[in-house]
């Protein structure tokens, strides 16, 4: 027993020793990183070890958004800026030279660091492969050159009447708000009304959640907060407290898993039958996996992947838009009735908006563009750029990832002057077209593939929204944005809604 306990104890103090040699192997490895990189410009470390991450941390459980930090950071120490965690080195880029050599090329992958994080969440599989996070060349490519049918513009065209048929039942609902006298949260509304949309377009679903509050909705906000803490808080797994939450977000993201294979499935079953399917973005995604015959598991794992990617992609970073649009239309009289204005001319009293009416809505798309950049509902977009790279001048050695903000280079006074000025004229078809410093959209070959159906649907409820209702602001409600990995408005929109006067 005695010679037992002394082996044990023996054992003990070596692992003991093991491990504080490999920590300070470590140590030593972080520090040859530091002197590899520090001559690249970057705020103070806020530890050896962690660099930077205290100051995600705090931002994350404050109220402080992030992107401000990067903003600051950006106008303190330029263009290319470094920060540390662990051994990761982050360069927040943001001249539009360096803009456009990585993110216009498809040499750079998306960061491993990053987008390997959202094929879990907390062990459930959640984008997994799917379009956004997919990081191998040729497997992103395979799905998106499958998945362009359902974005072309001859395709988006004859969708207007769904969303035409969508945004009604919104304007029927705020109607009812506004005979009642009662208040809205638009933020909600037009978040219901976006999921209603997409799982009607991309799906065929009725999901019909502007009437009912059903499971559905609140599994895709919970998965958006569970993003988040996943993401940026790499502790928070650790913490007992926070087991329910975790249990939670699991749940969640089974249930956008379990629904879409029951969604695919009934799919696949009305193309065995040879009924007639629309060629929408359900009917690609069962194409991405390939035959019947040959289908492996991972292939059902995909399809899984990218329904849940549509959704999550596919809606919140709309609504996001129309409310923020909302938001400060509530407080810029002279703009307000300039579009209202533009929207009278176009469309005047008349239900249905067609495809032409849209093209004419020209001073509506420069203020939804000027929405975006204040407020980039999908703030920025990453690269790992493995090779040496010469980004400003700056010799940057291989092994980074470059992080591309378009809320920063948005408000940056060099880009866009006076940039807190909500000024929609930026925009104007003969104005300069922003260079590089503009992309809230992300840019090059892993851009937004539903940029075109964003905007149609943007304009088509805002057109809607302006034809007929007026909204104010409620007392306490705030112009701050939310970092939910999108960006929200804080207050949530909360207005009171009455019904336009046309008579004036
Ligand atoms: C205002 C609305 C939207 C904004 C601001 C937005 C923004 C973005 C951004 C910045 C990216 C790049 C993400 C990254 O690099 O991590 C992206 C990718 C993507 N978005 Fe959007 N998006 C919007 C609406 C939509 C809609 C409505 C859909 C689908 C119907 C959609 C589908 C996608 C897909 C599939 C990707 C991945 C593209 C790829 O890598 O091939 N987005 N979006």
């Amino acid at each position: 027993m005695g010679i037992f306990l002394v082996i044990l104890s023996w054992t003990a103090m070596f692992l003991l020793f093991l491990v504080f040699i490999l920590f300070l192997a470590y140590c030593l490895y972080v520090k040859h990183i530091h002197m590899k990189y520090d001559h690249i410009p970057g705020p103070p470390r806020d530890s050896f070890l962690f660099g930077h991450s205290a100051t995600y941390l705090r931002a994350t459980r404050s109220s402080k958004l992030i992107h401000d930090t990067f903003l600051e950071w950006a106008e303190i120490h330029g263009p290319v800026c470094r920060q540390n965690i662990l051994h990761y080195i982050i360069i927040l880029v943001t001249c539009p030279e360096g803009t456009k050599e990585v993110l216009m090329s498809s040499k750079y992958p998306k960061d491993r660091f990053f987008y390997k994080q959202l094929f879990n969440l907390f062990g459930q599989r959640f984008l997994g492969n799917g379009l956004v996070t997919a990081q191998d060349h040729e497997q992103w490519y395979k799905q998106r050159r499958i998945m362009d049918p359902a974005f072309s513009s001859l395709y988006l065209r004859g969708l207007i009447s769904v969303f035409n048929e969508r945004a009604e039942k919104l304007m029927t609902k705020l109607s009812d708000v506004a005979d009642n006298e009662r208040e809205a949260s638009m933020l909600h509304l037009v978040n219901s009304l976006t999921l209603d949309v997409i799982a009607k377009v991309a799906f065929g679903v009725d999901l019909e959640t502007l009437k009912d509050s059903s499971l559905f909705p609140q599994a895709v906000q919970t998965c958006l907060k569970g993003m988040l803490f996943s993401v940026r808080d790499k502790f928070f797994k650790f913490n007992p407290k926070n087991r329910p939450f975790i249990k939670e977000v699991r749940e969640a993201c089974h249930l956008l898993r379990t629904t879409g294979a029951q969604w695919i499935q009934a799919r696949k079953t009305a193309m065995e039958n040879g009924d007639d399917v629309p060629n929408d973005i359900l009917t690609q995604i069962i194409k991405t996996a390939g035959k019947e015959e040959s289908m492996t598991e991972e292939d059902e794992e995909l399809m899984l992947d990218n329904f849940v990617t549509f959704f999550i992609a596919g809606h919140e970073t709309t609504a996001n838009q129309l409310a923020f649009c909302i938001m400060e239309l509530t407080r810029l009289p002279d703009i307000l009735e300039k579009v209202k204005k533009e929207v009278d001319d176009v469309i005047g009293m008349k239900q249905d908006i067609t495809n032409e009416d849209l093209g004419k809505l020209i001073y509506l798309s420069q203020v939804l563009k000027e929405t975006l950049r204040i407020y980039p509902t999908a703030p920025g977009t990453s690269r790992d750029v493995l090779e040496d790279i010469v980004i400003d001048g700056i010799h940057i050695p291989g092994g980074v990832t470059c992080f591309f903000s378009s809320y920063a280079t948005g408000r940056m006074d060099k880009f866009f002057k006076d940039p807190l000025t909500f000024d929609p004229d930026r925009f104007h078809p003969d104005a300069p077209k922003p260079y590089y410093c503009y992309y809230p959209f992300a840019l090059g070959p892993r851009s937004c593939l539903g940029k075109n159906f964003a905007q149609m649907e943007a304009k088509v409820v805002m057109a809607k929204l302006l034809q007929r209702f007026d909204f104010t602001l409620l007392p306490g409600q705030t112009f701050d944005l939310q970092d939910y990995g999108t960006l929200r408005p804080k207050s949530r929109v909360v207005c009171s809604v009455r019904r336009r006067n046309h008579k004036k």
